[in-house]
């Protein structure tokens, strides 16, 4: 039967990879490392191996339970069961622990013929799952699918191009297949770039922080911004504005619906492939300013936004800043949910300005604040 041939399969390959690992260990005492670092060879301990052995035995009594008893686990069928190489990758790295709520995704995620082209499906297949907190994926060894070579000399240094041609994108995933398009359905998503080129420089209302202004307050406050992270920043632009004072900023942009990604990347822009409830992949005390768009909103669960601000204030450097731009909830639930959970953070209030929501049904309101994290004593 095919969920028992697969168990046995998956059972043989954990304790190969296990003779593999040990294998590793012993020959990591080998002469030629003892002979680079004589002083600590002899002492030497794995650490990261023998964690390693330890979960896949641990793997191996799941299976064997599982195996004895296979109603009591999610696999009670033999299409739920990962691939092999999957399972050797998710098992080793604890961090992938929520790619096993998705198993017929990941399963056809891994199907695939290695050192071919990668299944054009596939790249949904890597955004969903991402989407899911399943991240970082399972590595593959298939080519993935890229756009034709720009020629060099049609690459913007400005991010703020007059155009960029649509023959510079993959289309196929998306219902549009031209930024005309993206623009015609959606004129706020980020693709028109001359209407772009004017957001961040005014101040209309209240919630507004020009970048001018911005790097004023900073500069009064004898602090200098040189890096970022824009959250939930789309095609990227806080990062082209700022990158007009010399500021070096992040955009952390899915591609849902459209290519965010890809765009930032050709106005000359760093764009990190991460989810709202990812880590940010920077070292603590680094940055000196997050900003939060219109993706951080009160459709986040509470939970979720909760890590967040604090992996935000972990990233900040202190007396870095944390701007909330144009945070929407309901009234009720910022003054209940959101001004204390924002004031766990300690942060100092430089800018606090709240306007109700145009036309809004259910009382929402925007927040827009700038805060500053305290010094560290
Ligand atoms: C940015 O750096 C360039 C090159 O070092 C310099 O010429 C320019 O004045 C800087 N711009 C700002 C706004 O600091």
């Amino acid at each position: 039967m095919g969920f028992t041939m697969g168990l046995n399969l998956l059972l043989l390959l954990a304790m190969v990879a296990t003779n593999i690992l040990s294998l590793y260990h012993l020959s990591s005492n080998s002469p030629s490392t003892a002979a680079n670092n004589p002083s600590t060879a002899s002492h030497q301990v794995p650490d990261h191996l023998i964690h390693q052995l330890t979960t896949i035995r641990a793997t191996i009594n799941h299976l064997t339970r599982r195996h004895h008893n296979p109603n009591s686990a999610a696999g009670n069928s033999a299409a739920a069961v990962p691939p092999a190489d999957l399972l050797l990758y998710s098992q080793l790295s604890p961090i992938a622990s929520a790619c096993h709520a998705h198993p017929d995704l990941l399963h056809r995620f891994m199907n695939y013929t290695p050192f071919s082209l990668c299944p054009s499906s596939s790249d949904d297949l890597a955004e969903t799952l991402i989407l899911r907190g399943c991240h970082p994926l399972p590595r593959r060894r298939c080519f993935s699918r890229t756009p034709p070579k720009p020629s060099s000399s049609s690459l913007p240094q400005n991010p703020f191009p007059s155009s960029i041609p649509d023959s510079y994108l993959l289309w196929n995933r998306y219902s549009c297949k031209s930024l005309d398009c993206l623009n015609r359905m959606n004129p706020i998503l980020g693709f028109d770039l001359g209407k772009e080129v004017t957001n961040f420089v005014s101040y209309k209302s209240e919630l507004d922080l020009p970048v001018p202004q911005l790097m004023q307050i900073a500069k009064a406050a004898n602090s200098v911004l040189r890096l970022g992270i824009d959250i939930g920043g789309g095609t990227g632009t806080f990062a082209a504005r700022m990158k007009a004072y010399n500021v070096t900023v992040l955009t952390t942009t899915m591609n849902v619906f459209a290519p965010f990604s890809e765009v930032a990347a050709l106005r000359g822009l760093v764009p990190l492939h991460a989810p709202l409830q990812q880590r940010l992949p920077v070292f603590d005390g680094t940055m000196d300013i997050v900003r939060c768009g219109r993706a951080v909103n009160r459709w986040i669960p509470t939970v979720a936004l909760e890590f967040l601000l604090f992996d935000i204030d972990r990233v900040l450097r202190s007396g870095g800043y944390l701007w909330l731009d144009h945070f929407f909830s309901k009234g009720v639930d910022l003054e209940k949910v959101y001004a204390p959970l924002i004031g766990k953070l300690g942060y100092r209030k430089v800018k606090w300005a709240t306007a109700s929501k145009a036309d809004s049904k259910s009382g929402e309101v925007f927040l827009t604040a700038l805060l500053q994290k305290p010094v560290t004593k």
